[in-house]
């Protein structure tokens, strides 16, 4: 399968992975041909891009952390605990537990795939998706600490709930287009200290440690970070976990004012931030699992060959696999030319190759007989 955005979909397409809805409803199933106006539906409902299929890549299966179905289903609860929140000022906890514990069981299921960070979002659901993201990745970092299920659970669950506090925050200045006063900003800062209140009074049984992922997922492993400037090791580890995964969910998610940013650029930001805003062992640890160039990418190399990515491993994911598709002079290659780039280290990944340019390369999804 390819992923394509929406832009480049065109009638005759064939999806290849279902494509759901900001409400969790299926809005087209794998096998079905695209069309005009389902391509308009998409666009309308703010899909970004799409799984196609592909003969060229057809047996380039795209591993999740979290199946998309799952994923969907996690941000629709979510949304509506915190909707609900803001009519009635009561929260579901017992929902977001449940779904903490799915998320937890759909991480741990999948446990060997690195973060490819595959997943389809739409424009209008940020917070939510961020949430249930951050919490995913929490829980991937968690799980190679070795952490037991119990600890999951509260990692889990104080990843969804980091945010909370921002729901006590007036909507006017939280989606206030274009940039804040100092006034503003600090509002904004009050949302740890606020959440964890808000928690500790109403929701007296919940998990104190996941509350303090509330309070302190804003503070910065040097001291620079708010409410309180704690230092080190004074951070509860899962704030320092849940620190990490939203600053890298933040960098990765495309936002209407600009498009996310490639995982080995943002392999790059959370380089700078070793031990000053984040803690250098436990991001080592998660970028080990990071997928900089994910299943499914087009590179080129700087011997002028392109080549897709097809596997990716844990401590040399600067150097996946890469079945061959084209040499320098855009003569494609034909069938499966695999290359290591482990095995091949005078050569080295010169670029990731955008969309249109793979197009033009001439690997057109196209509709394959009988399908
Ligand atoms: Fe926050």
């Amino acid at each position: 399968m390819q992923r394509v955005s929406i832009s480049h979909a065109a009638p005759g397409m064939v999806v290849a992975r279902n494509i759901f809805g900001a409400d969790g409803k299926l809005m087209l199933a794998e096998g079905m041909e695209l069309t005009q106006n389902r391509i308009r539906l998409l666009e309308r409902i703010g899909i970004l891009s799409i799984y196609v299929r592909n003969p060229y890549f057809e047996d380039v299966v795209i591993p999740e952390v979290m199946r998309e179905e799952v994923r969907v289903k996690a941000v629709a609860k979510v949304q509506q605990v915190f909707r609900d929140f803001r009519i009635t000022h009561q929260l579901n906890a017992d929902k977001l537990q449940n779904t903490a514990r799915q998320i937890v069981a759909e991480v741990l299921s999948n446990s060997k795939v690195m973060l490819h960070m595959t997943e389809i979002r739409t424009h209008d659901d940020y917070t939510f998706v961020h949430s249930v993201q951050v919490c995913a990745i929490s829980v991937l970092i968690g799980t190679v600490m070795g952490y037991p299920n119990a600890k999951l659970m509260e990692l889990a669950l104080g990843a969804l709930l980091h945010d909370v506090g921002k729901m006590m925050i007036p909507q006017e200045i939280l989606n206030k287009p274009g940039k804040l006063d100092p006034e503003e900003i600090d509002v904004i800062r009050l949302h740890p200290e606020k959440g964890f209140e808000f928690l500790r009074q109403r929701h007296p049984t919940l998990s104190l440690l996941a509350m303090h992922v509330a309070f302190q997922h804003h503070e910065k492993f040097d001291g620079s970070g708010y409410p309180r400037g704690l230092k080190k090791r004074d951070i509860h580890e899962y704030a320092r976990i849940v620190a990490i995964a939203d600053v890298y969910d933040a960098l990765v998610s495309d936002r209407p004012y600009r498009a996310g940013m490639l995982p080995h650029e943002a392999y790059e930001i959370l380089m700078a931030l070793v031990d000053n805003h984040l803690d250098g062992e436990i991001l080592i640890l998660f970028l080990r699992n990071l997928a900089v160039y994910p299943i499914g990418c087009v590179v080129e190399l700087n011997t002028g060959d392109y080549g897709v990515v097809i596997d990716v491993r844990s401590g040399l994911q600067w150097r996946p696999v890469l079945r061959l598709i084209a040499d320098k002079q855009g003569k494609l290659y034909q069938g499966d030319v695999q290359f290591d780039l482990a095995t091949h280290l005078t050569t080295a990944i010169s670029r990731v190759v955008p969309e249109d340019e793979i197009f033009a390369l001439g690997y057109r999804p196209v509709k394959q007989a009988g399908s």
